[in-house]
């Protein structure tokens, strides 16, 4: 699994327990930025990220913001990305089994880095369970190819 990891200067700390956490799972990423010394603007770092995932060269990304909202909602604009905000581990595993989710936004002003850890590491652990899921997110995947 390749990941890739992006992050606004709102997300340094989470960024980094995140990144911490892929290599003590042995798992192969890509840190996008930012430098962070002055402020951002996430799409700068959102919309990249995406493109890389919905053009297969990374199975997973994982964006980190102030609220994770605005990651989020520039991720989503990208044809064939599925990006949930996630602030709690129960979502982070239901977005993996039922939506199929290959993005996740957090905000490191809603939730803490310990909080952030366990939800990425659950998120990365789950597999899809297909089945009546992947008929709906066939339909989604139907709307984005025909508008
Ligand atoms: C930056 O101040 C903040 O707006 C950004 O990190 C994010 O929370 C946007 O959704």
């Amino acid at each position: 699994m390749k990941v890739i990891i992006s992050a606004d200067h709102a997300g340094m700390t989470i960024r980094n327990e995140v990144k911490n956490l892929l290599e003590e799972m042995n798992i192969e990423f890509e840190d996008t930025g930012c430098t962070c010394e002055t402020s951002v603007d996430y799409p700068d770092y959102a919309l990249p990220a995406a493109e890389r995932v919905a053009s297969g060269e990374f199975d997973a990304g994982i964006l980190i913001c102030g609220t994770g909202i605005g990651m989020s909602i520039a991720a989503n604009k990208v044809k064939g990305i599925r990006c949930a905000l996630v602030h709690d581990v129960y979502s982070a595993k239901l977005t993996r089994q039922h939506n199929d989710s290959n993005m996740i936004a957090m905000g490191e002003r809603v939730i803490g880095p310990g909080l952030a850890r366990e939800i990425a590491k659950v998120w990365l652990e789950t597999a899809f369970d297909g089945g009546r899921h992947a008929n709906r997110i066939g339909k989604i995947s139907k709307y984005e190819t025909e508008h």
